[in-house]
């Protein structure tokens, strides 16, 4: 049924001269941007589609195909996927704390996208489909989380990320999809977008610190995660859609090892040399406090590997904010609610 050469453990070698023509979602953003470099290295066609919500065109590597659109606009969507093999879905506004402030936002910018791909995908006969979700699907359950654990999300962003899959398993079903759902977490790296408040704790610290403000804590800091690598995780990602073992599983991506909040913060104001020390804010509503995930799974289908500690990644990140410079923050998507909020987001502290 699928026109895709599925690629098997012992002739991936010879079977991945075989190229394709790829979407890559959210291609100008953080992950996305990494992802096309990576397709593009392994010799495919790369359309990027994106509308720069919350990536750049400074990110857009200028052998693939870009596209400035919005993947809620149907026509839009219809326009990318034409000619396309293999989808990869990255577009996503991922601010999970932010989303119980910003649900009627989040939730579209969210929600949208996967549906219309997932139309334009079958009409298109794509072969397959991959989707970038969140360990945010498990919510306060107890870690590390494995991939079999119920969907149980504690907050908006979770809760759209379950829809997304769960709409994937229901294509994939129905018309035949070769699919693969990952749940990456906590990645970080050169290119995350530093200006965003809202979102991605290492960027926020980053930020603040090159503009010799504390950097942040909600709560007490026990909270812990596995930071991930981009560079370590973006490959997994593109054997995604190629191997034949992820056809329809779930998929845990990233790092084991385990960092609480405290520990990362004052390892990044070592490798930075600052002197500044953390500043303690109210915990946030719904934070999920232990996070991380078992990893085997995606070592042995995606042949991912932690190649980078937290200390390396966070040095190659911290030299390329340097380069960049201090960013003005923006606040993208407005808060719809206050009640409850953090006060550095509603005085727009940061
Ligand atoms: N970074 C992480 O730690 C992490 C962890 C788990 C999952 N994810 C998921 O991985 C994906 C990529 O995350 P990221 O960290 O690179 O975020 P990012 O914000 O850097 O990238 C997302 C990109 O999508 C674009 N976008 C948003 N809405 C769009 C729309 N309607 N149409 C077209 N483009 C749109 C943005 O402009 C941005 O460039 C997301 O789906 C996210 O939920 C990220």
């Amino acid at each position: 049924m699928y026109k895709l050469l599925l690629i098997q453990p012992n002739d991936r070698e010879s079977a991945g001269m075989e190229t394709r023509t790829a979407l890559v979602t959210g291609g100008a953003g953080f992950m996305g941007s990494w992802l096309v470099d990576e397709l593009l290295k392994r010799g495919h066609q790369v359309v990027s589609a994106d509308n720069l919500l919350g990536g750049s065109e400074r990110n857009v590597n200028r052998d693939c195909k870009f596209v400035k659109a919005d993947m809620r606009i149907r026509d839009r969507v219809s326009e990318v996927v034409k000619g396309v093999d293999v989808i990869f879905h990255l577009a996503a506004y991922a601010a999970e704390g932010q989303s119980f402030f910003s649900p009627v936002a989040i939730n579209e910018i969210n929600i949208v996208p996967m549906n219309n791909l997932l139309v334009e995908a079958i009409n298109n006969g794509v072969e397959s489909f991959v989707f970038t979700s969140s360990m945010a699907v498990y919510g306060a359950q107890k870690p590390p989380f494995r991939e079999d654990l119920p969907r149980e999300p504690e907050d908006p962003y979770g809760a759209a990320k379950a829809y997304c899959e769960t709409m994937l398993e229901i294509f994939a079903r129905t018309y035949g999809l070769h699919y693969t759902i990952l749940r990456p977490h906590n990645v970080y790296g050169p290119r995350q977008n530093t200006a965003d408040p809202y979102r991605n704790v290492l960027g926020i610290w980053i930020n603040r610190i090159l503009r010799n403000k504390p950097p942040l804590i909600y709560g007490r800091g026990n909270q812990t995660r596995a930071f991930s690598y981009v560079e370590d995780v973006t490959p997994a990602i593109a054997n995604a859609a190629f191997h034949e073992k992820a056809n329809g599983q779930i998929i845990n991506v990233g790092s084991d090892e385990v960092t609480s909040i405290n520990d990362a913060c004052q390892g990044l104001l070592d490798i930075m040399g600052s002197g500044l020390r953390p500043m303690y804010e109210a915990a946030r509503p719904g934070e999920v406090n232990q996070a991380y995930c078992t990893v085997r799974k995606s070592m042995d289908v995606l042949d991912y590997k932690t190649t980078h500690t937290l200390k390396q990644g966070l040095s190659k990140m911290v030299k390329w904010a340097r380069d960049l410079g201090p960013q003005e923050p923006s606040y993208t998507l407005p808060l719809e609610i206050t009640r409850k909020a953090p006060r550095v987001w509603v005085d727009k502290l940061m």
